[in-house]
């Protein structure tokens, strides 16, 4: 949010220009896009404080039934029209606010603007010594003029020398600042829609932009059982394997539907220097895969997910049981030049409670972030609560950690995590860094452990599902479990299936 009267109401086009970089960067903008936006919205339209703000009634979740989830309706007057109050700024921003042109560049540079106080004592600016066919007409009567505005945010674009330099080439090239705008317009109405493949209708434009994380299409006609059979033989552990498939696929993010395996850009800047994916047992294991990728002509992207379905396969087999993780070809391999690197880092991953691993401490509690990316990877409780307990057994944990890792059969696909988180032998202790698992009879430790961990023993309904996990006759519905929700997370980016 930026507040359009200055941050915390105090006018101060310099603060508010450092609101505007941090709220459009959220949204993936630049200085130039941010520009473009604003200079570019506030071209049509106008900002509405004509009357006293204090006559307006509640807010839409806060008012009458009947209002139909308006709010801030004002029933002392019209309420609509030239008595319109909803910011409380008042006017337009250019000369004619029903077209498309460069009226708000043209009087945001050919007057000085000072502060003033709209109808509804709201903070904005107005034009020094106006003339007369410069103010734009009345919204109800075309016969009258009125002031132009400026909010704190319009006159960061001024202001500020970055946003200034833009403002000015856009001022001198209509037709770039067009161009301008409706690229980033189209951005700001799609960059959550995913990538191209989820697009639809005759309007899709051909141009591929950086922002849409292009990833080529790619082979799906190569023969997989060999590629198993080439990883399998490769020397790769299980942990190593699952580890790097789950890095891969675990950047995905159902807000916005960024991120996934597909791409592959788990080998790119800056995906392949993040802490969380362990630099070095990253480089090795990739340089594993690739040739194994180019040999059998299938993409860098499909063989770190068969990697990791060969993996869940011999942990399936090492407990006991046959399985056959279900594999769809066809990923591609996204190039470091479509790579938007920035834009890129917010998908860092600082914690990863799935691998047991938190960047640094943070305020949130560890259990809070793994229901974040428990929900931003599609994930019911059940399937966090498998995936997590099947990883510990797995050995996944990052930087080889023990926390949580309830078995002395590490790499094989059991229940003892949740047969032992469950277990009243056991007694569970605060220690510097973590917990303790002791035998309750003879008080040895037996093992170590994260709030993760025991917030599957000490949640009720977590608790629940550990339990149903932990019966003695649940293992093979433990491991198909496993399986279904390992197979949804590597395939949630799979629109292009
Ligand atoms: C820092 C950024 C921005 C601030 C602080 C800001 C602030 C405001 C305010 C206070 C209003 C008046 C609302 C009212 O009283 O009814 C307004 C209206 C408007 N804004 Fe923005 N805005 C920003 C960016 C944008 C962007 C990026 C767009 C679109 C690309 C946009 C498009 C509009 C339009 C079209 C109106 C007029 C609506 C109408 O006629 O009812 N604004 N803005």
């Amino acid at each position: 949010y930026v507040n359009p009267e200055g941050v915390n109401a105090q006018p101060d086009p310099l603060m508010t220009a450092r609101d505007m970089r941090v709220t459009f960067g959220r949204m993936a903008m630049n200085d130039e896009e941010t520009v473009a936006l604003t200079v570019g919205g506030h071209t049509v339209g106008k900002a509405h404080g004509n009357g006293d703000a204090g006559q307006l009634g509640a807010e839409p979740e806060g008012a009458e039934i009947e209002d139909m989830g308006f709010g801030w309706v004002n029933k002392t007057s019209r309420g609509i029209g030239s008595d319109t109050v909803t910011s409380g700024i008042e006017g337009a921003w250019t000369t004619n606010p029903t077209k498309w042109d460069n009226g708000y560049l043209d009087l945001l540079f050919k007057y000085d603007w000072e502060l003033v106080k709209s109808p509804a004592g709201a903070q904005q600016y107005a034009p020094v010594g106006i003339a007369e066919e410069d103010m734009p007409a009345d919204a109800e009567d075309p016969s009258q003029r009125r002031m132009p505005v400026m909010t704190d945010a319009d006159m960061a674009v001024k202001v500020d020398p970055g946003f200034r330099a833009i403002a000015e080439k856009f001022a001198g090239d209509f037709d770039y600042f067009s161009d301008c705008f409706a690229r980033a317009w189209f951005k700001l109405t799609h960059r959550d829609m995913g990538p191209k493949a989820r697009y639809i209708g005759p309007d899709v434009p051909a141009e591929d932009l950086i922002w849409q994380d292009v990833i080529p299409a790619g082979a799906t006609g190569y023969d997989v059982a060999a590629v198993k059979a080439a990883i399998a033989a490769s020397g790769l552990s299980t942990s190593e394997m699952v580890a790097t498939a789950w890095d891969s696929a675990r950047t995905f993010r159902g807000s916005d539907l960024r991120g996934g395996a597909n791409g592959a850009r788990i080998r790119l800047a800056p995906q392949k220097d993040w802490d969380g994916n362990e630099p070095a047992r990253l480089a090795k294991v990739l340089d594993t895969l690739g040739p194994i990728a180019s040999e059998h002509g299938a993409s860098f992207a499909d063989v770190i997910v068969l990697a990791g379905n060969v993996g869940v396969e011999n942990a399936a087999k090492a407990a006991g049981y046959t399985v056959d993780v279900p594999f769809m070809a066809g990923r591609g391999d996204a190039a470091q030049e479509t790579t938007d690197v920035e834009s890129f880092d917010v998908l860092e991953p600082v914690h990863d409670d799935f691998r047991n691993w938190l960047k640094k401490d943070y305020a949130v509690a560890a259990e809070e972030m793994l229901l974040d990316r428990a929900q931003l990877l599609g994930l019911s409780a059940p399937e966090m609560t498998v995936l997590v307990g099947g990883m510990r057994v797995l050995g996944t944990n990052h930087g080889g950690s023990s926390d949580g890792v309830f078995t002395d059969n590490v790499g094989a696909l059991s229940t003892d995590f949740f047969t032992n988180l469950t277990d009243m032998a056991n007694t569970w202790h605060p220690v510097e860094g973590g917990y303790e698992v002791r035998d309750r009879a003879s008080g040895a430790v037996k093992w170590t452990a994260s709030r993760v961990d025991l917030i599957f023993g000490s949640n009720s309904i977590l608790r629940a599902y550990s339990e149903l996990y932990a019966q003695d006759d649940n293992q093979e519905k433990f491991i198909h479990d496993f399986v279904a929700a390992w197979t949804k997370v590597m395939n949630n980016d799979r629109f292009d299936a």
